[in-house]
């Protein structure tokens, strides 16, 4: 099979926070063997987002990219950076160069303003990799994930597909690819028990790595 190593290289943005992004990367980390970077976290109280990755992922502790940024409050970044009297340094967010797949995850959704005058989603644009989409499957979803998509799709961002995060939901994800046209790369179910056992079981089951390929080469024909 050829090597997609070096175009396993995806940015995890979501419709909102808590919407599984950092689930999500860390299932995506763990089957692609990947370096994962969170570049900007907010908040310390409980655990980072790059720990939740490594202890989820269980990749060595070397793929896991120390953070350009972490805040002490669990704030938009604009605001936890102001808290904590700092500025960002925007070359600090420069995409690290790695051997191999790279998960970056965002903060927050695409319009969370990383400074006063610059957005999450204008360096999602910088950044130029394919972007998956993680959003809710259930009530709300259709509003949340077709305006991230219509703000992604004018910017000309390219968006790799969706994950469709939750319990299953018997309309929305069909109606998400009607209106949108973005395929779907899975429906990833609400799961009771958080490992990475769990996840290797998964990842064969909905068989990830053959959607990844397979849309990636629709986008390359
Ligand atoms: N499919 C799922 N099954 C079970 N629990 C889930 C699932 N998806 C997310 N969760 C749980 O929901 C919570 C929020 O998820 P997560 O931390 O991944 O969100 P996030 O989008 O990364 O948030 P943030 O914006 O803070 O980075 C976590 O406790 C996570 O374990
Ligand atoms: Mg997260």
């Amino acid at each position: 099979m050829k090597n997609f190593d070096s175009i396993f290289k995806f940015i995890i943005c979501g419709t909102d926070t808590d919407i599984g992004k950092t689930l999500i990367s860390s299932f995506f980390v763990r089957g692609l063997n990947s370096f994962y970077w969170k570049p900007i976290q907010s908040g310390i109280e409980s655990q980072t987002d790059s720990q939740t990755v490594e202890t989820l992922s269980q990749v060595s502790k070397d793929k896991i990219i120390k953070e350009a940024y972490v805040f002490t409050k669990p704030l938009s970044p604009h605001w936890a950076a102001e808290k904590d009297q700092k500025t960002i340094n925007f070359d600090k967010l420069k995409l690290p160069i790695v051997n191999g797949p790279l998960i970056v995850e965002t903060a927050g959704g695409l319009m969370v303003p990383l400074t006063r005058n610059f957005l999450q989603i204008d360096q999602i644009k910088k950044w130029n990799l394919p972007v998956i989409l993680v959003c809710k499957s259930s009530l709300g979803t259709l509003n949340h994930t077709l305006l991230s998509i219509e703000a992604l799709k004018r910017r000309n961002i390219d968006i790799l597909g969706l994950v469709v995060n939750g319990e299953k939901h018997l309309d929305n994800p069909k109606t998400l690819i009607e209106f949108s046209g973005i395929p779907i790369i899975t429906e990833f179910p609400d799961i009771k028990k958080i490992d990475s056992n769990n996840f290797d079981i998964l990842w064969k089951e909905l068989d990830i790595k053959n959607k990844l390929i397979t849309l990636l080469n629709s986008k390359i024909s």
